[in-house]
């Protein structure tokens, strides 16, 4: 296995050195998790964002897109009446809009804690700690914070959210104080290099977090990078099977991006190794404006996530994602 021990060496491999990666990865998320798949699912609750990422389609700067706030009333209404049975865990997600946490979020939290066992997934930006703490009093346990790239210049050239150093000073916070973590970095962005992307994946390996993705770069809609090469999708998909072997213990999503870098995508994340599968339960009419990429991409909805986790010879699992996470810590805590 000694070829494909580097970073550089696994992000590189084709053919037969390939296939052995993606297999090794597959049979690591088994041994860890046995063929057992979290199913979560999000809803994108507000498409308001005061960060201006020149990859995103929510850009503040992408005037023509319609903004768009759902209620607390709306959200509870699709999440107690919509949510699959094989649905364990719930992501909100949302522009970086701290109305939205305030008004939306956090009395929604604490309705769903009450009213169901969902756990509760929140990917909201870079927020104050106050804010951090109000969610996590009201009962939201897993943080989504993405890096999107390690590397400090080419995260300022992407006017990506804040700086490198504001999102990893959060990543610390929030562990720091109890949540769950998840970062993630988008695979073939432009101006990205091969060092780069060692950069970010060393980086990640060294932050105390539970989950980590990785996205393949698509071209987004009314964004400065709208006429850039779609990245291939081989490339992510080896880095993903890349973190399985590297971090068998951590989650990792198959994210929908998957699913527009060729037909198979999304399956052969699962089979490298992927443990987490998002059913998208956004209504129609706002998920138009839910612009990370393009209007094209695949809805993952309960008919599509079953067929994706049977080609890949996977299962839901009928254990919550941070139920799981919970009782692994406190196994932990038990040995200390
Ligand atoms: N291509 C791929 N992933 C993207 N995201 C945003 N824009 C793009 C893009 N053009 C991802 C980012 C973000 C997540 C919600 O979607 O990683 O954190």
């Amino acid at each position: 296995m000694n070829s494909l021990s580097s970073w550089e060496s696994c992000l590189k491999a084709q053919g037969a050195d390939q296939q052995q990666l993606l297999e090794q990865a597959g049979a690591e998320r088994d041994r860890v998790f046995g063929n057992q798949v979290f199913v979560r699912a999000v809803i994108e609750i507000s498409n308001f964002c005061r960060q201006n990422c020149t990859y995103c389609g929510m850009r503040r700067d992408h005037k023509e897109l319609t903004r768009y706030r759902m209620t607390v009333d709306q959200l509870l209404e699709i999440i107690l009446k919509n949510c699959p049975p094989m649905v364990t865990d719930i992501n909100l997600q949302a522009g970086e809009d701290p109305v939205a946490v305030r008004e939306i979020v956090i009395p929604l939290v604490r309705e769903i804690r009450r009213q169901t066992s969902l756990g509760v997934s929140v990917c909201l930006g870079t927020l104050s700690e106050r804010e951090y703490t109000a969610l996590h009093e009201a009962g939201a346990e897993f943080y989504i914070i993405k890096i999107e790239t390690g590397n400090r210049e080419h995260f300022r050239q992407l006017q990506a959210p804040g700086s490198l150093e504001t999102r990893m000073a959060a990543i610390q916070f929030l562990a720091a104080q109890g949540w769950f973590v998840s970062s993630g970095f988008i695979a073939g962005l432009p101006g990205q290099t091969l060092e780069h992307v060692t950069e970010t994946l060393e980086l990640l390996q060294s932050l105390p977090l539970d989950g980590v993705s990785v996205s393949p770069f698509i071209p987004g809609e009314g964004t400065p990078l709208a006429n850039a090469t779609k990245s291939d999708g081989q490339w992510a998909l080896n880095t993903l099977a890349a973190m399985r072997i590297k971090s068998p213990e951590r989650i990792i999503p198959a994210v929908s991006a998957f699913n527009l870098t060729s037909p198979g995508g999304y399956v052969a994340a699962l089979r490298a190794g992927a443990n987490l599968t998002t059913i998208n339960l956004t209504p129609d009419l706002q998920r138009d404006n839910y612009l990370l990429y393009t209007r094209e991409r695949i809805i993952m909805n309960e008919t599509r996530v079953t067929k994706a986790m049977e080609e890949a010879a996977c299962q839901p699992s009928t254990k919550g994602l941070i139920q799981t996470l919970n009782e692994r810590r406190q196994s932990l805590a038990a040995v200390e």
